[in-house]
């Protein structure tokens, strides 16, 4: 049976089928693949990510196992909680929705934040992790993989997503489609393609061991400290 908080109305159940899942579900199936929950790189994407239900679980975890490593100094806490949050991402049709997941993994990460790192705790730092939810959490349509106007309709831009890695104290960002991402691992298959496809081909080359398709990115960023990631937007 459904609780209260799984709907917001009927009109959005009927029209974009949403209907949160419950905590415990949230948690059961987290605990699926529980190491990766716990790895602090590694990287979640949730289409149709809601509110972030999902998200928030998995972002606890891996703040919750960053506090555990580096609790004693609060710049290494500061570094690892920054990267954790690199690696969540999602994408939801309702801007409402998208708005209020940002919100709610940014309000989970900054209580620990603040709660660890105490007077080192900078706002710097905080409106670097604000950016990379804006670049991570975004509004589009995770069947046409578009990004999606304020009336859920489908925009001329495609759905990219950094790609952030950290180098000491240095955040290196390369940004990709995440249709040509899906094409990853596929095989050539030009001949077929449709003109749609041709402008994924752009940015595939063809692993030459493994003969596979590798994604490109569109773009990749110099390298900059973690704390001012702003700077290459
Ligand atoms: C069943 S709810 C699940 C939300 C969240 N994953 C959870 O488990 O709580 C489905 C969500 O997908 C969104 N949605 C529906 N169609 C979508 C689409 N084509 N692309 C992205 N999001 C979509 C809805 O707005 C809704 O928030």
């Amino acid at each position: 049976m459904l609780s209260q908080n799984q709907t917001k109305s009927k009109k959005r159940v009927r029209d974009h089928g949403e209907v949160f899942t419950a905590e415990c579900e949230v948690k059961a199936m987290c605990d699926l693949v529980k190491d990766e929950t716990e790895r602090i790189d590694s990287r979640f994407l949730e289409p149709a990510c809601g509110t972030g239900n999902f998200l928030e679980e998995i972002l606890t975890r891996k703040l919750a196992v960053v506090k555990k490593l580096h609790k004693s100094n609060p710049y290494d806490y500061e570094r690892y909680a920054v990267l954790a949050v690199t690696s969540i991402y999602g994408v939801e049709i309702l801007a409402d929705n998208a708005q209020e997941c940002r919100e709610r993994l940014f309000a989970l990460w900054n209580k620990e934040y603040t709660a660890v790192c105490k007077k080192s705790a900078n706002d710097e730092t905080r409106e670097a992790v604000k950016y990379i939810l804006s670049k991570n959490i975004l509004c589009g349509n995770a069947l046409t993989l578009m990004c999606v106007d304020e009336n859920q309709k489908d925009t001329d831009t495609p759905i990219i997503f950094p790609e952030w890695s950290l180098l000491g104290t240095k955040l290196k960002r390369r940004d990709f489609r995440l249709d040509v991402m899906l094409k990853a691992g596929d095989k050539p298959n030009r001949g077929q393609s449709s003109m749609f496809e041709e402008d994924i081909y752009k940015y595939l080359s063809v692993n030459p061991v493994t003969g596979e398709l590798m994604a490109e990115p569109i773009c990749e960023y110099p390298p900059v400290h973690y704390r001012r990631v702003q700077e290459n937007g």
